[in-house]
């Protein structure tokens, strides 16, 4: 059956220093604590990800993911990282399409897809973002967008490759606002995208594919949000910041 996975994406923060500290205490908390079944991803900004791989190696439930990679396999684009790189370093995950890489950077729906495809062609799991805004959500269409983004992102894929990835319904409402989704809120949109994927696979690659939630998840509340059936983990932010809170979070299955 599908994973269970907490990852904690730790955004634009930490120093060297700060995230090998945090690396090695969630490490220490996950071998003491933490269901050996449940998947424990970190992902920290590019530059450490070499350093916190070789902590997190030392516990195999414990994994690394880049935040982001680019479109395109390689060449003259400084600054950017590709997907082979990520690999390279023994990562195994990377998150595709958050949704302030898609408001700050204006990345579309179509690059997207594109990063997909080179995630995937270079072994990495896609974590695949999704998720409305406010002013969506009020206007009542938040279902038809979600599908519409997942859709346009990741039916292009085959059968085979789509049992690969893994997608994180992240209102963007709740990002970082301390307005988290109730348990009701992410069930019916899990369930969603669940049967949407059904729709257009086959009723086990829907029921095979693991949907995290992220948006002030926090230990208070996520063992009621992964008690949803639906719900098979979380993308944190906040939270991920402090070891206590996300191996609490990650011990909440
Ligand atoms: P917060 O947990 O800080 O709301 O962030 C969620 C998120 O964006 C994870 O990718």
């Amino acid at each position: 059956m599908r994973k269970n996975i907490v990852a904690g994406n730790w955004k634009m923060n930490k120093t060297l220093d700060e995230g090998l500290q945090l690396t090695s205490e969630v490490v220490n908390m996950v071998r003491d604590e933490v269901n050996s079944e449940v998947q424990v991803v970190l992902a920290p900004p590019f530059i450490h990800i070499t350093s916190v791989q070789k902590l997190a190696s030392e516990q195999a439930n414990v994994l690394v993911s880049a935040q982001n990679c680019y479109h395109e396999e390689s060449g003259a684009y400084t600054g950017e990282v590709s997907a082979a790189m990520i690999k390279s370093t023994g990562a195994e995950y990377v998150i595709i399409g958050h949704s302030e890489r898609r408001e700050y950077f204006n990345e579309s729906d179509e690059q997207l897809a594109t990063k997909v495809d080179l995630a995937l062609a270079n072994d990495l799991i896609p974590i695949f973002c999704c998720g409305e805004s406010l002013e969506i959500r009020e206007s009542g269409s938040h279902f038809d967008f979600v599908t519409q983004q997942v859709t346009n992102s990741l039916f292009h894929l085959s059968e085979e490759s789509f049992n690969k990835i893994v997608i994180a319904y992240e209102p963007i409402w709740a990002i970082g606002t301390g307005k988290t989704a109730s348990s009701e809120q992410a069930q019916e949109m899990h369930a969603s995208i669940r049967a949407h994927v059904a729709n257009q696979y086959r009723n086990d690659v829907a029921a095979h594919l693991s949907i995290l939630y992220g948006g002030s998840c926090k230990p208070s509340n996520a063992p009621e949000l992964f008690a949803c059936a639906d719900v098979d983990g979380g993308l944190i932010g906040g939270a991920s910041l402090n070891a206590r809170d996300f191996v609490d979070i990650a011990k909440s299955f």
